[in-house]
């Protein structure tokens, strides 16, 4: 027996996925129970060069992945659609579902979810926080803890640029240019700086967390983009920082979310904060105050949270219920 898989998109994330099902095949195999096929690659333009042996078979068309049966998809696309008519497809077909897509999963994922429901196993934790695993610690680590609060660093690319423009005293357009040039801010930066990735990540730990959303009109959603050089000075100058904050609490069973920039003083938990890590600080009421720090970006370690994504999926599916 081998496990099918298919990997929808195959820039940064994909060709990830792609890299670790190669350099990892052992070791999944012995995980999963047995070999890990790709099946088929999905892209948008398919005469883009790309370093793949000639045995891998790549498409443009979505019904030849379908064709292909397979076990598992891997969804790395880019926005709502047509990722979420591909993955209800899926879904309906009865294929596992692991995605990175939060532009998608926040608006959709609830549907996505219900759909599945003792189904088939949908895996998420690569869009809120890529490789640092929050969902999996609160679905399968804290299911006995009421979370009363959330406030995280989502969006490492905002976090890179305040960074180096309070520690090195760079200014806004010089620091986003860096961020572009090492690859952490993409060539059109609005969703980072305006503060959009760092809300559809919210929304998606609001839906697990206390299975809702606030109305997203009813959430300011500021970016970093405003925050002038007297502010910068005023906070530096006494010992605080400036940091993009995206929080959440229940207050008498009503959602209260923002997503903004905030002063830190030193003695808040992602004050110490810096570069393109995200930072989640939660509040347990059995566990207390908890942070999960790590990589908010990146090829591999997008790629490891679908990849682990998967692989609790399959050694868990249909015998216990995916956890979110
Ligand atoms: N990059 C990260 O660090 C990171 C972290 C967490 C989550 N994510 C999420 O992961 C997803 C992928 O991000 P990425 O950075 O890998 O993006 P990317 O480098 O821009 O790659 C996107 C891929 O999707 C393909 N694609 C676009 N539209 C398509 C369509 N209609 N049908 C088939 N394929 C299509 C593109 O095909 P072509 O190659 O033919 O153009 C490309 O291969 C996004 O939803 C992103 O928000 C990314």
């Amino acid at each position: 027996m081998t496990i099918k898989a298919a990997i929808l998109g195959f820039g940064t994330v994909g060709e990830g996925v792609y890299q670790i099902l190669q350099t990892k095949r052992d070791h999944l195999t012995k995980l999963a129970g047995a070999p890990i096929e790709l099946c088929g690659i999905l892209v948008d333009n398919l005469s883009k060069e790309r370093e793949l042996p000639h045995s891998v078979f790549v498409t443009d068309q979505y019904e030849q992945i379908l064709a292909q049966k397979p076990d598992v998809i891997f969804e790395a696309i880019v926005g709502e659609e047509p990722c979420f008519s591909y993955l209800t497809k899926a879904v309906d077909r009865h294929i596992h579902v692991v995605t990175a897509n939060k532009v998608m999963f926040a608006k959709y994922g609830t549907r996505l979810l219900e759909q599945a429901a003792q189904k088939v196993g949908i895996g998420y934790e690569a869009t809120t926080a890529s490789g640092t695993p929050i969902l999996g610690t609160i679905t399968r680590l804290l299911q006995a803890n009421s979370i009363t609060k959330i406030e995280a660093i989502l969006n490492g690319t905002s976090n890179y640029i305040l960074s180096s423009i309070q520690n090195e005293g760079k200014g806004f357009q010089e620091a986003l240019e860096e961020a572009q040039k090492r690859g952490f801010a993409e060539a059109d930066p609005t969703n980072d700086i305006k503060g959009y990735d760092a809300f559809y990540k919210l929304m998606i730990l609001s839906q697990l967390i206390y299975q809702s959303q606030p109305s997203w009109e009813s959430v300011p959603c500021e970016g970093i983009d405003h925050i002038t050089a007297d502010q910068f000075n005023d906070a530096q100058q006494q010992g605080n920082k400036i940091r993009h904050i995206a929080s959440i609490e229940e207050v008498n069973g009503e959602l209260h979310a923002s997503v903004k920039p905030q002063v830190l003083s030193p003695s808040h938990g992602l004050h110490s904060i810096d570069g393109v890590d995200n930072a989640i600080h939660l509040f347990g009421d059995l566990v207390g105050p908890l942070t999960l720090r790590g990589p908010g970006a990146g090829q591999l370690a997008t790629a490891s949270a679908m990849v682990e994504d998967f692989l609790y999926i399959w050694q868990s599916y249909p015998a216990k219920q995916l956890l979110y």
